[in-house]
């Protein structure tokens, strides 16, 4: 599936981006954002910000709210819209792809950089049912802190982004980041199969031991740990090299719960291979070896 803001990004002219990024700006200091905030920042007549807040709206870009005066707020898509120009216009990719994957919490995308090598671009979006109910609730409270989650998944891919070049700089076998905007990442695209979807592992114990480094590296060298570590975000490529993905909850080595998340990285990783490659390694003493550097 296509990304619907892309279609929409050709369509769109130098002055919408202007006025989505007033909006954008003004989503800062409340929910919605008033015509007077529009038009200071983008000088323009109050007729022609109506009508090109209107052919935004129209094109589901931004929403718009009347009550005791009428505001506007940026939807996903117009969110998308402003952080897939930027990524085009930095340079960082020059076309977008089909769908690869959707997760919980995440859009996954082919793209191609102007190299023309294949990349990815992970779209964060965090929060977006919790999220609809706290702000139902927010509307009758007096917290004036604006919570959004547009905001909440601009955090989350920065969070990513952060370990993803920390991992890199540490040569561990992740996506190398290339770039992000908002909560977009730019990242290496791996060509090869997600570990839970392979039928016949061969070579189980070399991949574990893969695994197992990855996690003392990551612990030892680098200063954290994955936190979600699964078949599910381990990728064999078709060269048969392991990689890991999906960073955006790793924690440093020092916070308090990093050894609770170690030890339920290593015990997801052991049963793994226990169900399906009928091994049996010692959770203890892969713990006390990855544990060691800390002799
Ligand atoms: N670097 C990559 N190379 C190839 N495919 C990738 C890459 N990163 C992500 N994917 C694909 O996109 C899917 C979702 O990515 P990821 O696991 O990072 O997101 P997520 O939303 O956290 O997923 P989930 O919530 O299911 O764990 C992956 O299962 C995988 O199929
Ligand atoms: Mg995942």
């Amino acid at each position: 599936m296509p990304l619907e803001a892309a279609t929409l990004l050709k369509g769109l002219k130098k002055i919408d981006y202007k006025i989505l990024r007033s909006i954008e700006i003004g989503m800062r200091y409340g929910e919605y954002v008033p015509i007077e905030s529009i038009i200071s920042y983008t000088k323009l007549s109050q007729e022609r910000t109506e009508f090109l807040l209107d052919r935004l709206h129209k094109k589901g870009l931004i929403r718009r709210w009347i009550g005791h005066f009428t505001g506007y707020e940026l939807t996903v898509m117009g969110y998308d819209a402003l952080a897939l120009d930027r990524l085009y216009e930095s340079k960082l990719i020059v076309a977008l792809g089909e769908e690869i994957g959707v997760g919980k919490e995440s859009q996954v995308f082919f793209a191609q950089r102007p190299d023309e090598t294949t990349c990815i671009i992970k779209i964060h979006r965090v929060g977006y049912t919790s999220f609809q109910q706290t702000r139902k609730k927010r509307r009758y409270t007096s917290d004036k802190r604006h919570l959004s989650a547009l905001y909440a998944s601009r955090l989350s891919a920065e969070e990513e982004f952060k370990w993803l070049q920390l991992a890199h700089e540490y040569g561990l076998p992740t996506p190398t980041p290339y770039g992000i905007n908002r909560h977009i990442i730019v990242m290496e695209y791996f060509d090869g199969l997600i570990l839970n979807d392979i039928k016949k592992l061969n070579d189980a114990d070399l991949f574990l031991e893969d695994v197992i480094h990855f996690i003392k590296d990551a612990w030892c060298k680098a200063g954290f740990v994955h936190g979600d570590l699964s078949q599910y975000n381990i990728i064999i490529t078709s060269e048969g090299e392991l990689k890991v993905i999906d960073l955006p909850q790793a924690i440093e080595r020092d916070a308090p719960n990093a050894r609770e998340l170690l030890e339920r990285d290593v015990h997801n990783i052991v049963t793994f291979f226990e169900r399906k490659c009928q091994i049996s390694p010692n959770e203890q003493d892969l713990l006390s070896y990855i544990l060691s550097c800390e002799d």
